[in-house]
């Protein structure tokens, strides 16, 4: 595999002028689709991709920062990329445990808190093990939540948290007909985190793909055909633009 070396520039990215610092998204979540076509297109491997995409990922954790988003959740592997070649599963696993050891001196120098959402006790030790420690060693920080999803499936998050009430409902320490939809967001993997404001897809496909099933309800949605590798914090400041353009009902009728 012909892997070019982790990104070492910490350039800081321009904020436009014209972001409203007020209409910040609280929370962004993207689906970083498209290494594999940017890869194919430039003659790669799949896994010059992905390493393409933890670079981009990089600029744009720093750009979310920058523009003041608080939570930054990224789909970086979902519970249904288990079926493609072991080759890339294994190259991705290995690049997310390179990438938190390269990254977690500057996420900390930068008061950014790392956050998992997935099935983690399925993962490699190896992969649990450099997350744990980042978890554990950010935990108190006030700035930017990066949230990765890994082994992630909304289904499986929404039966995850219904087990957890059914466990509560047999212990007798909650009636049936006493559950509502708080009793499910507060068993999801990461339920202090609130609802995407804005959902980002790259590279045009118009779906979730199971992420984010139930946080996403009244969430913006925003696809650019911009492959992942090439999702630049221009891109980004773009989407953000977008996001500010929209009125949000939620349901409701806005005059
Ligand atoms: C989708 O592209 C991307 C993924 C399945 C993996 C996302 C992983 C990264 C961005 C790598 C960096 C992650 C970390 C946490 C360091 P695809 O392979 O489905 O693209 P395609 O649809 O064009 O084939």
């Amino acid at each position: 595999m012909s892997n070019p070396e982790p990104n070492s520039e910490s350039n800081e990215p321009t904020l436009p002028a014209d972001l409203d610092p007020e209409r910040i998204p609280v929370h962004v979540a993207i689906i970083m689709d498209g290494n594999g076509r940017w890869a194919r297109s430039h003659g790669h491997d799949r896994l010059v991709g992905h390493n393409q995409g933890y670079r981009t990922l990089k600029e744009i954790v720093f750009a979310a920062d920058a523009a003041g988003v608080k939570y930054l959740t990224v789909y970086g592997f979902s519970s249904e990329n288990w079926r493609r070649p072991q080759a890339e599963v294994g190259g991705l696993m290995e690049l997310m445990v390179r990438a938190m050891q390269a990254e977690i001196e500057e996420l900390i120098e930068r008061n950014i808190r790392v956050r998992v959402s997935g099935r983690v006790s399925a993962l490699p030790a190896d992969l649990r093990d450099v997350f744990s420690d980042a978890m554990s060693r950010t935990a108190e920080f006030a700035g930017l939540t990066f949230n990765l999803a890994i082994n992630y499936g909304g289904r499986a998050e929404v039966v995850d948290a219904v087990r957890a009430v059914a466990a509560l409902v047999k212990s007798g320490d909650l009636q049936p007909d006493e559950i509502d939809d708080h009793h499910i967001a507060a068993h999801l993997y990461s339920p202090e985190i609130p609802d995407p404001d804005l959902l980002i897809r790259t590279a045009g496909e118009m779906r979730l793909s199971n992420f984010l099933l139930w946080e996403t309800a009244y969430s913006e949605i925003y696809v650019t055909q911009v492959c992942w590798p090439d999702f630049h914090p221009e891109q980004f400041y773009l989407a953000l633009l977008d996001y500010q353009k929209r009125v949000r009902r939620f349901g409701a009728v806005v005059e």
